[in-house]
């Protein structure tokens, strides 16, 4: 028996992709915690399996579909196997992303095709795919977006594209199903620790750097996104659909000029 029954999302079912690791994962673990029954999709079953693992050993049930979002048939056989197997499907929380920094100036055609496949075509899979579930549950949808969506930022036109493209499909998907209930909002983060994104955006002496520009002070952590995921996936956001919550210790008000030390070595 969970340890976890009486939680704000107890009775519900959520699909997360990219939930084997960094925000995905982190966003499961505090879903299955508050009582909600979890289906980790990622490409890699290893990081899924002990993703999954760990939401086990405190009482939680997990269900892991290896899958890339990429594939419009793989993730909607997800979907499926999420309902066949937990009842329904309440939530939807796209997390699934890939990233580097790369100068536009020699990024390659196929490297910006990639990013914005995995992010904003893999999103618009999974929400297309999960919708006719949702929308019988008046169900919620979360984007994991990012600053760059809005702050200009050098080495990130691929990402930066992406993101707000996902910022847009938001909005547009709010409105077109707020008529079936479906809520549709994003977050978006700013640097936060312990992620696959910092030790790839944030190499070397940049973390420090980077680290002294955030007005808050420090980088945020995975819980903190977790804390944010679960209010917006909640009954306690209601009432908010087609939102993107910053959520980045203020970073994104000081604008994305410290970047450009990251030229320095290319220009
Ligand atoms: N700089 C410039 N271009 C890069 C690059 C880099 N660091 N990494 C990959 N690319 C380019 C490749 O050269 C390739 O383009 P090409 O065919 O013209 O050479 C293209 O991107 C696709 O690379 P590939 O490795 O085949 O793609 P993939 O589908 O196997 O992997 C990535 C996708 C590239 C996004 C990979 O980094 C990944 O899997 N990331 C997932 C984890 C992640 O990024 N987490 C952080 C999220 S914030």
């Amino acid at each position: 028996m969970s340890q976890f029954k009486d939680g704000i999302l107890t009775g519900k079912v959520a699909l997360i992709t990219g939930g084997g690791s960094g925000l995905g994962a982190g966003i499961a673990r505090r879903f299955a915690a508050q009582g909600a029954r979890v289906a980790l999709l990622g490409r890699t079953s290893e990081k899924l399996e002990a993703t999954a693992a760990t939401i086990r050993a405190a009482g939680g049930e997990a269900l892991c579909v290896a899958a890339d979002v990429r594939d419009y048939a793989a993730v909607d056989e997800a979907v499926r196997r999420t309902v066949t197997t937990f009842g329904a499907l309440d939530l939807l929380v796209c997390s699934a992303a890939g990233n580097f920094l790369a100068p536009a100036a020699t990024l390659s055609a196929n490297g910006f095709r990639t990013v914005v496949d995995i992010d904003l075509c893999g999103t618009f899979n999974a929400c297309r795919a999960a919708y006719a579930a949702l929308a019988t549950r008046k169900g919620a949808i979360l984007h994991i977006t990012a600053t760059q969506a809005f702050v200009p930022t050098p080495l990130q036109c691929h990402a930066g594209a992406a993101k707000a493209g996902i910022e847009k499909l938001t909005r547009d998907l709010a409105l077109e199903w707020a008529g079936s209930g479906v809520r549709v909002n994003a977050l978006a983060p700013g640097p936060i620790d312990d992620t696959e994104g910092m030790r790839r955006l944030a190499p070397g002496d940049m973390a420090a750097t980077m680290r002294r520009a955030v007005p808050l002070g420090r980088f945020g952590t995975i819980d903190e996104i977790a804390d944010a995921a679960l209010f917006l996936c909640s009954p306690a956001a209601s009432w908010i659909t087609g939102t993107t919550l910053v959520i980045d210790g203020g970073t994104a008000l000081a604008g994305g000029a410290r970047f450009l030390e990251l030229l320095a070595p290319t220009s």
